[in-house]
């Protein structure tokens, strides 16, 4: 019976064998979300990066480049990352480099997995649906925040758990998960209680939060091929 697993942050990862796995990459605040909303509104492709410098020389390439820090805009950067900022008609066609404290650095870390998924509230369904025709075990990577846990990626986490139903449960982190979520009545509610969704309303980024809560809004799978994330 295929497994399904739950790391609850990218530094962690180490500690988990996804050779010949699905790995599905969680950061709902807010990388997985604004990448996800990025090849929504039509980009060709986006680089998930490590650094800011190795983001900033992409721009003589004809990259878009986004970085964010401290859930910041980075000075010197097209955008931050928050995907309400986005605009289909600046973004359809265009190439985008991202670089963010935990999301893109987390996607980096799946390389070598058999199939790297993103997902967040906006495309859950679609990921579920997805992976429940795989025949493959699963580890879902939430990213974390500077290699703490948190509420909103173990939440969605939980959520794609209790949709695998046909899928046997591997660990206490993916019970927790699990449980989590199916106590949880009021998705956007219980995100505003996380120390992200304070930090980014501290920042006067509340709007971020809603969106990031709008389950299945953007029905598409994002998937990494190579070192680009694209449409499945
Ligand atoms: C991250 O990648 O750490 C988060 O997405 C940070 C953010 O966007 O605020």
């Amino acid at each position: 019976m295929k497994s399904v697993d739950v790391c609850l942050t990218h530094q962690d990862f180490d500690n988990y064998d996804h050779k010949g796995k699905i790995v599905v990459v969680i950061d709902v605040l807010r990388a997985t979300s604004t990448i996800n909303t990025l090849l929504f509104l039509g980009a060709n492709h986006v680089k998930p990066v490590g650094s800011l410098e190795e983001c900033k020389v992409l721009k003589e390439d004809d990259y878009i480049i986004m970085a964010e820090r401290m859930g910041k805009k980075v000075e010197g950067f097209d955008y931050g990352n928050s995907p309400t900022k986005l605009k289909e008609e600046n973004i359809k066609g265009k190439k985008i480099a991202i670089a963010t404290s935990n999301g893109s650095k987390a996607i980096i870390k799946s390389e070598g997995s058999k199939r790297t998924i993103l997902c967040s509230f906006l495309n859950i369904e679609s990921v579920v649906n997805l992976i429940k025709k795989s025949e493959s075990d699963v580890i879902l990577l939430c990213s974390g925040w500077l290699g703490k846990t948190n509420l909103e990626d173990t939440l969605c986490a939980g959520g794609i758990v209790s949709g695998l139903d046909n899928f046997e449960i591997e660990s206490d982190t993916a019970l927790m998960a699990k449980a989590l979520h199916n106590n949880t009545d009021d998705i956007l509610e219980t995100m505003k209680l996380s120390s992200h969704a304070k930090r980014l309303s501290g920042y006067d980024n509340k709007v971020d939060i809603e969106f990031c809560s709008r389950v299945n809004t953007q029905p598409i799978v994002p998937i990494l091929n190579g070192n680009q994330i694209v449409l499945s």
